[in-house]
């Protein structure tokens, strides 16, 4: 190399170090201290406390139906900011749903940074399995974010996607939020088994040479048995079979997908997980997104990798998720018009159930410890002293209805469970139910069925429990377990299918 070449790399590289050494490292903030960041930045000197969610505390939740609504109304998802009525498909489409979506992005969930970087797919294992009867091929699949600008942080998502193995066609797949795990890791068996315990055996010995006379005195034994060929799987609350079985009966795929690969739930963490990396680590400004925001955008890549499988019918793909995880289905379906249906479960406040409601989990709750879920300017309604005075819940320019017409004319199945069994008041099963049927002027203002009891949401009374209202695109059921929707499976795959009939 020349000599001016050399000088000119001598430059570059210096350059390049430079760039990295200006790059600051991680903020690591305790989540009190981020906590404590975002409401200096709004000018906010105090917040309202959360109430306490147990019923014994003197400073316990509301639970009085009369109390319940001190707002008068919610925000009306068929008027416009300027009192405007949307009275046709067209208004929906262009004017009015934009409006609704900058609202929530700006005030509640934040927004999605225009430039996050590139996600590549990569696949790790891919396993055959068996969940019941039905084989199945499960992959796992990493997300890996391109973190060239921002070193100090890597983001790798993780999933595992189990698709029939004997599908005559692309099969329709639900996205679960939740644990990636191998469902039913295949084991050995037979001759191959044979040699693990053969080896397992020497190993035995080389640890211990007087284990010889053991093995000598049984020599038909085998260390590690062989599986039994039919696995009884852990039965659902009602009897059923997992969700996954369920799925992979019904001849669906599914998807595990890991949340915490893409943000971490908590507070101290919002500093680093995609938020982070596209923060360059450095805490968030008040209309950055937060966690529930950024883990509906790892669906929305998961959704990008299905678009690319053969073996997906990606036009109907729907994602899932129960309690702080169905408030995340919900701003999946919400926000990625793609997502072609979704399963919300026991989601609650920040979810399914109107922000305007004051009953169990308060918005208040939503901007104390539970803050990073939000965006960092949702705090400002649980202030009560602050340079811009003080504000309350009535204040949110949206509310949960509008949240969930985001999804009309699409399949949205919001489904609850009991207090009795563990799906606490806490999370407002009736306050749900008002948006829903609230919500459902939109299904109809775009000629879909939705579901209409033909009451608005003032006079709705929620359903008796197991009473499912399936026969529209909107559908509701409270089964009569717990904090889970496992036992509303059964019923989302038939309304999924039936509805699934009807479009086609
Ligand atoms: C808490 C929280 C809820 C959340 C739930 C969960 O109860 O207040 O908002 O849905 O945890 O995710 O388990």
């Amino acid at each position: 190399m020349s000599f001016p070449a050399r000088l000119s790399l001598l430059f570059l590289s210096c350059v390049v170090v430079l760039a990295a050494q200006e790059q600051k490292p991680p903020v690591t903030f305790t989540a009190e201290q981020d906590h404590q960041n975002m409401m200096d930045q709004l000018g906010i000197k105090a917040l309202r406390p959360g109430p306490s969610g147990n019923e014994k505390a003197p400073n316990h939740a509301n639970y009085d139906e009369s109390l319940a609504n001190p707002y008068s109304n919610v925000p009306d998802p068929l008027a416009m900011n300027d009192g405007r009525k949307v009275t046709t498909a067209e208004m929906w489409w262009k004017e009015r749903r934009p409006e609704i979506v900058e609202g929530f992005e700006k005030y509640v969930y934040g927004r999605v940074p225009k430039d996050v970087p590139k996600v590549t797919w990569k696949t790790g294992i891919v396993d055959h399995e068996f969940l019941g009867f039905t084989p199945v091929t499960a992959k796992e699949l990493y997300g890996e974010v391109d973190n060239s600008g921002y070193p100090a942080i890597t983001v790798k998502m993780h999933a595992i996607e189990v698709l029939p193995a004997a599908a005559h066609g692309p099969v329709p797949v639900l996205i679960l939020f939740g644990p990636a795990r191998f469902p039913s890791p295949n084991e050995p068996r037979g001759d191959e088994l044979a040699r693990v315990n053969k080896a397992y055996k020497a190993m035995l010995l080389q640890q211990d040479p007087s284990l010889k006379e053991v093995f000598e005195r049984h020599p038909a034994w085998e260390p590690l048995k062989e599986p039994p060929f039919f696995q009884r799987p852990e039965l659902n609350e009602d009897g059923d079979q997992p969700n996954v079985w369920q799925l992979a009966a019904a001849g669906w795929g599914f998807v595990l997908f890991e949340p915490a690969s893409v943000q971490a739930d908590n507070g101290e963490g919002i500093t680093r997980g995609i938020i982070g990396l596209v923060n360059q680590g450095q805490p968030r400004k008040p209309a950055d997104w937060g966690a529930l925001r950024a883990w509906a955008w790892g669906a929305g890549r998961m959704l990008d990798y299905l678009e690319t499988d053969k073996a997906v019918d990606a036009k109907h793909v729907g994602i899932e998720g129960v309690s702080r995880y169905g408030k995340a289905a919900l701003v999946t379906m919400a926000f990625d018009q793609r997502f072609a249906m979704v399963l919300v479960g026991s989601s609650g406040k920040g979810g399914a159930t109107l922000l305007r409601r004051n009953f169990g989990e308060a918005v208040e709750s939503l901007t104390g410890g539970e803050y990073y879920w939000m965006a960092g300017n949702f705090m400002k309604y649980g202030a009560s002293d602050a340079t811009f005075g003080k504000m309350t819940p009535g204040d949110i320019p949206v509310d949960s209805n509008e949240l969930i017409a985001l999804c009309a004319p699409r399949l949205t199945f919001i489904s609850y469970g009991v207090p009795e069994k563990g799906d606490a008041k806490w999370l407002d099963h009736e306050g749900s139910f008002m948006a829903t049927i609230d919500a459902n002027r939109v299904w109809k203002l775009l000629g879909a069925k939705g579901l209409d009891l033909g009451t608005d949401y003032h006079t709705a009374k929620m359903p008796p429990v197991n009473e499912g209202h399936l026969d529209g695109e909107l559908a509701w059921r409270q089964h009569d377990g717990g904090h889970t929707d496992a036992p509303n499976m059964k019923w989302f795959l038939q309304w999924a299918e039936a509805q699934m009939v009807v479009k086609k």
